[in-house]
């Protein structure tokens, strides 16, 4: 597979972003989010690294170092957002208090607090996109979880850009990724040196998600583009006839579904 095709072919198709706009890359550490700033540098969009420090030990200080040293190589400016500093509580504190009220892993609240932090500093920022790593290895997952759990039109709210929520202060995410096979990535940032954290956050309980993933892992990139090309079918025709109608969060102001945003009714505000 010829990566870079595949990733300007994805950009082309799906209109994700331009060169004049200015895109925040979500960098993890990890190579996907490693290999979506290299290239789009390398073609010349105009974009700036943000970095959440979960502050979980030597996993997080790894990634930050790999962070910063990509972004120098790069050349873009990054931020890094410690969620100590700015929340008042590290997120092992955080993970404590959610799970006395729901039954969740520590990923899905991470999930929530990731999506709530990028937009609110994307908008700070003043950027025009959002860009993540993830991949079609990550998409197949998702959308086959949602189909065995028996809804898959929860996947109607993703794709390689998010873009049936329409509002002012919701900063459209973009992932010039999607389809793109893991293993074609992590050899493409090995042969272009990129420094990336390998492996996963140790404090990971995603139990279901592993299941789905050695599933994955073992089809062929034809059996997953196919999946991809179905979920696609379903995510254009529940598309159509439902916008996203957003509110704001009554507590953070942030554009939420409900009344209280997820992150507000974990641990207020
Ligand atoms: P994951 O859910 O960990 O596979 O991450 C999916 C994508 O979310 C990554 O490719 C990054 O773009 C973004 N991301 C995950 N963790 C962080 C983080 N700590 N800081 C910034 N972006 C992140
Ligand atoms: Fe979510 Fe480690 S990043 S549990
Ligand atoms: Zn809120």
């Amino acid at each position: 597979m010829n990566i870079e095709k595949k990733f300007l072919e994805t950009i082309k198709k799906y209109r994700l972003c331009n060169k004049k706009e200015k895109i925040l890359v979500a960098l993890s550490g990890g190579k996907d989010s490693a290999v979506t700033a290299y290239l789009l540098k390398k073609f010349g969009y105009n974009i700036e690294g943000l970095y959440i420090d979960l502050k979980i030990g030597k996993y997080s200080d790894d990634c930050l170092n790999a962070v910063n040293e990509l972004c120098e190589r790069l050349k873009i400016k990054v931020y890094i957002y410690n969620i100590k500093e700015k929340q008042g509580k590290s997120i092992k504190e955080i993970w404590e208090l959610v799970k006395k009220k729901k039954d969740l892993n520590n990923c899905a609240i991470c999930g929530v607090f990731k999506k709530w932090i990028l937009n609110k500093e994307a908008r700070r920022l003043k950027v025009n996109k959002i860009a993540t790593g993830h991949n079609l290895d990550d998409e197949v997952q998702t959308f086959l979880m949602n189909v065995l759990k028996g809804s898959p039109e929860l996947s109607a709210n993703s794709g390689a850009i998010i873009m049936n929520i329409s509002d002012k202060k919701f900063i459209p995410r973009i992932k010039p990724l999607f389809y793109l096979d893991e293993s074609e990535i992590l050899k493409y940032a090995k042969k272009n040196k990129l420094v990336f954290v390998q492996g996963k956050c140790r404090y990971s309980q995603e139990s279901y998600r592993g299941e789905v993933r050695d599933f994955v892992n073992k089809l062929s990139f034809k059996n997953k583009t196919n999946i991809i090309n179905n979920f696609e079918n379903i995510i254009n025709s529940v598309k159509n006839n439902k916008k996203i109608k957003m509110q704001y969060c009554e507590k953070c102001g942030e554009p939420s579904r409900g009344k209280i945003c997820k992150k507000c009714e974990f641990v207020g505000f």
